[in-house]
């Protein structure tokens, strides 16, 4: 096969030209990164994790009418998505206090919210991401107040819909991040769920453990990042069964 077309390098992601106009292959890597890069390590096995549970969560949303960029897996490692105009937001759900939020506001970890609280970060990573009010993004011109208002509620649709599925198989969704695109069908812009949802972009809690299943096993040294996600992957039924994460040698003197 011809080779692709690099569009885009991430640090978790690599987007190439897609077989068709208007797609690209995304190609699920395994480097981990946390602190806005500081820390970096590759994980053996991850993105064969991400693709497959990306590829789950997704499906599972296009089934309940949520609009996504996932068109189809094509291999272990790599999806074919719709291209989109990317909204320069994170679009944060929090349904118990965790990280910058507990830090920021004091909350104890693990704390319920009120109700599920929406946020949103401006994506730029030379600034860290920061936490910016609707008032900046409608007048920076980076969504319109309609646009704001149909990715909230898109955002507490998915939030709706992985609480439940992880719900049945024990994990509590503390909180998670997404990425949501613009698409034009004809002149008609639409926001659809893009990027990936993932163990990297949530927070999984096991319910009788309170075992983190997430990035934060690599953010704070708790174990085997591959282990949590294979863990999530075989809860839910979506164990590559070709794969089997065997961990890394230990020396033995
Ligand atoms: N359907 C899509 N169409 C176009 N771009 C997409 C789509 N889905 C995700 N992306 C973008 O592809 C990139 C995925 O790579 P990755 O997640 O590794 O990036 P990153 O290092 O986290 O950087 P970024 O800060 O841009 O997210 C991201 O920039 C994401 O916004
Ligand atoms: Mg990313």
């Amino acid at each position: 096969m011809a080779r692709r077309k690099k569009i885009y390098e991430g640090k978790a992601k690599t987007l190439f030209e897609g077989p068709e106009p208007g797609t690209l292959v995304q190609y699920f890597k395994d480097d981990a990164t946390a602190f806005n890069a500081e820390k970096r390590d590759v994980i053996d096995g991850k993105g064969v994790l991400n693709n497959r549970l990306s590829e789950f969560f997704m499906t599972g949303l296009a089934n309940i009418g949520v609009p996504t960029h996932f068109i189809k897996r094509l291999n272990m490692r790599e999806q074919l998505i719709k291209s989109v105009e990317i909204v320069p937001l994170e679009v944060i759900v929090r349904n118990f206090a965790a990280g910058s939020f507990s830090k920021r506001m004091g909350v104890e970890e693990g704390t319920p919210m009120p109700r599920p609280i929406v946020e949103f970060s401006y994506k730029d990573d030379a600034l860290g991401d920061p936490m910016v009010p609707e008032e900046y993004i409608i007048a920076f011109g980076w969504a319109s107040q309609q646009d704001l208002d149909d990715i909230i509620s898109l955002a507490l649709r998915v939030n709706d819909y992985l609480s439940g599925v992880l719900y049945g198989v024990g994990i509590k969704l503390v909180d998670f991040k997404i990425e949501i695109g613009r698409i034009y069908e004809g002149d008609f812009p639409r926001l659809i769920v893009a990027d990936e949802i993932s163990p990297d972009s949530c927070r999984l809690w096991d319910i009788e453990t309170g075992r983190k299943l997430d990035k934060d096993v690599f953010r704070q040294d708790l174990g085997d990042l591959a282990d949590a996600y294979t863990e999530v992957a075989k809860r839910l039924g979506v164990m590559p069964s070709n794969v089997t994460h065997t961990p890394k040698p230990t020396l033995i003197n």
